[in-house]
Parts: structure tokens; C-alpha cells; sequence
């Protein structure tokens, strides 16, 4: 995401995208993330551009899409549903012992979070501002209960951080006194 908080450029491509650093596959960590992933599960708006890539971006995984339709292109050993409860079955069903990268987007994160399947959030926040696009946050529920767990630098200036889906949010603090006490009625 970029350093304000959004996930997609104004356009609504991943914000990864726009970073100069950004080799498809290779950057921000994602080869050595890969390497305990079996399978990748996303939602159908992510998953459509993938179809008229140059490059299938999961060549070693598993693909799992959560959506009302089969898009039209879609590789025969991709699996979908529309209900996520049922394709969480079908992923669970099939899988060999092996991490699953939920790709996204928010919708599809906070629909798998509300079901208790995701395990950690793994943030990689970018050294750019967008102004506009599509915030983490307005789809993710910014109360999540995350406990950091670590950090680390990526080339180009990004950082990584990974938290665990579990824990507690303290309440944020109050308005301060040079802004009013009351809140507005
Ligand atoms: N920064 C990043 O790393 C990153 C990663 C991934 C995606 N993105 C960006 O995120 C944007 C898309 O995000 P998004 O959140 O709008 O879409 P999304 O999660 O990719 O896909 C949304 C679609 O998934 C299905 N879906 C999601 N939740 C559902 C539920 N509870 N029940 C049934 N179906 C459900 C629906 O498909 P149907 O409409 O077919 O019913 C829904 O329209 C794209 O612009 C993409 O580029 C960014």
C-alpha cells in the first residue's frame, strides 16, 4: 500500500505497481514469501487482469477465486465459488500442509479475516503518496484485532510489516483539549 493508505493507484491497479522497484514475481519480498505458499486466493476483481497478462502471475500455485462467475479465460484448474465459506472448503480440502497467499483485495481479505481464516497481515508499505484510490480500510476493518509481530526494510525504500490476527486494538486516543472536548453536535 502506499504510505497513505491506499492499495490501489488512482487507476485501481495493485499499488506495487507504481513503484520503480517493482519487478513482476521477483520484488518486495514476494519470492521469499512464496516459497511456503501452496496455493493463492483472491477475489474476482483481482483475479481478472491476470487473465490478459503476459505473465500467469501464480505459476506454482494452486488458484482458488472467490466470485459469482467463471470469468471467461479462466484456466481450467483455477477453482471457484461464490460462497466463501464453500471455497474456504474446497482450499482446505486440498491443501498439502502449505501457507496460502490471500492476494486480495480488501473485500476478499476482510470476507476471509470475518471468518476467522487469515492468519497474519502482511503489509508492504511503499515510499509513495497516491491521494486518491482504493483505501485498505474502507473494506478491512481498521479494529481488526493485529498484534505486530515484525518489520523489516525492502530495496527501493519500501517496509514490510507483518502482524498476527490476533490480540486486541487499545482504544485510540481521545480528541485533544486544543480541538474541544465535546464532540460536535
Ligand atoms: N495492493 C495490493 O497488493 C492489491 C492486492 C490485490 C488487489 N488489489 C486491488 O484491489 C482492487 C480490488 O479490490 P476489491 O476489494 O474491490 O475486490 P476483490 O476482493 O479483489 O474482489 C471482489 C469480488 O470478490 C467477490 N467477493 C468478495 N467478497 C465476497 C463475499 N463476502 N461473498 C461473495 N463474493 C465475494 C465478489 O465477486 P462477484 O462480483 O463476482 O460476485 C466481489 O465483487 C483492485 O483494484 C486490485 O488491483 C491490490
Amino acid at each position: 500500500m502506499s504510505a497513505d493508505g491506499y492499495v490501489t493507484t488512482p487507476q485501481g491497479w495493485p499499488a506495487l505497481t507504481a513503484d520503480p522497484a517493482f519487478v513482476s514475481g521477483k520484488s518486495h519480498g514476494i519470492q521469499e514469501f512464496l516459497e511456503d505458499c501452496e496455493a493463492a486466493l483472491m477475489g474476482r476483481t483481482t483475479f481478472e487482469p491476470a487473465l490478459t497478462n503476459d505473465r500467469w502471475p501464480w505459476p506454482n500455485l494452486d488458484v482458488f477465486m472467490l466470485g459469482s462467475q467463471r470469468p471467461i479465460g479462466t484456466p481450467d484448474h483455477v477453482v471457484t465459488d461464490s460462497d466463501p465459506t464453500r471455497l474456504l472448503e474446497k482450499l482446505r480440502g486440498g491443501n498439502k500442509g502449505g501457507d496460502v497467499h490471500l492476494v486480495g483485495g480488501p473485500r476478499t481479505i476482510e470476507t476471509f479475516r470475518g471468518l476467522g481464516a487469515l492468519d497474519k497481515l502482511e503489509l508492504v508499505v511503499l515510499p509513495l503518496l497516491f491521494g486518491e484510490g482504493m483505501r485498505l480500510t474502507a473494506s478491512f476493518d481498521p479494529g481488526a484485532e493485529l498484534t505486530f509481530e515484525s518489520e523489516r526494510s525492502l530495496p527501493g525504500g519500501s517496509v514490510e510489516i507483518v502482524y498476527t490476527c490476533q490480540g486486541h486494538r487499545d482504544q485510540l486516543p481521545i480528541r485533544p483539549l486544543s480541538q474541544g472536548v465535546n464532540p460536535p453536535r
